[in-house]
């Protein structure tokens, strides 16, 4: 699917991998991009084609109204997190935290049971799941668990949704605001988040965009997830 004069629904839009994405939709030609999360302020771009929506992707009835208003459209992307997911070892964990992490599956699964009515036949859906789904490493069972479920709930969904496209991205350490740390603790936080990647840096939230852009634009894919992470799955 050609990005030029399609209408695109952007969940977490506003910042990260998100914000990233709806900057080459727009390039791409796209004709309206909606950029929805609870706090869409923080967006500074102003463009006629880029709309600032406010939501909840956990508030399902939030969803139904944004839905009705925003009509038929093309594309369904969400980089939505949710909310806070639980870092460290799993005995130890505060058990609500790992509970809660999975808002991030709820959220997915919320946008899409609202938000396929209106997508066209042949548009498409595209989510983000991430690295330690299929290869955790210590201190990640909640982001293992809640992106393994994420990828199985695509997976279960793919045929059901036919003909409309579904497809998942996995990023590994991309720098985004979503790590608050900064100056040279954030240096080093991703010098050793990426130490033992085959690509030892972040990615970039431009280098995810490009393959959100990339399944969108690709007419042969459906029920796939593509790696953009600088090799941690083979490290
Ligand atoms: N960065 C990484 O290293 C990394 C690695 C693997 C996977 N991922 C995944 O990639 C996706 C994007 O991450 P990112 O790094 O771009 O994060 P980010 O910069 O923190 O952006 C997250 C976005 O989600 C929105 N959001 C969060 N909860 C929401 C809710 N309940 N309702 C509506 N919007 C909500 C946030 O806006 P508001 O706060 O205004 O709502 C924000 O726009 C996430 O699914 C993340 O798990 C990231």
């Amino acid at each position: 699917m050609k990005l030029n004069n399609k209408k695109v629904v952007v969940f977490g839009g506003t910042s990260g991998i998100g914000l990233a994405t709806i900057k080459l939709l727009l390039k791409g030609g796209a004709s309206k991009v909606y950029a929805i999360s609870r706090n869409p302020n923080k967006v500074k771009i102003k463009k006629k084609k880029l709309i600032l929506e406010t939501a909840d992707v956990l508030d399902e009835a939030s969803l139904k109204k944004l839905f009705k208003k925003i009509g038929n459209y093309d594309v369904l992307i969400s980089t939505a997190t949710g909310g806070e997911r639980a870092i460290g070892p799993f005995l130890t964990m505060n058990m609500r935290g790992y509970r809660d992490s999975f808002d991030k599956l709820w959220g997915y699964a919320n946008v899409v049971r609202h938000g396929v009515k209106k997508l066209k036949k042949n548009g498409n859906v595209v989510l983000v799941s991430g690295s330690p789904a299929r290869r955790p490493k210590p201190g990640f069972v909640a982001i293992s668990s809640t992106g393994g479920a994420v990828e199985a709930f695509v997976r279960a969904i793919t045929l059901e949704l036919a003909p409309v496209r579904i497809n998942l991205i996995s990023p590994g350490v991309i720098d985004t605001p979503m790590s608050p740390l900064k100056g040279k603790a954030r240096k080093d936080f991703y010098k050793n988040a990426t130490k033992e990647n085959i690509i030892k840096r972040a990615g970039t939230a431009d280098e995810v965009a490009k393959a959100i852009i990339f399944a969108i634009e690709n007419e042969f894919i459906t029920g796939t997830t593509i790696d953009i992470d600088g090799g941690w799955i083979l490290s």
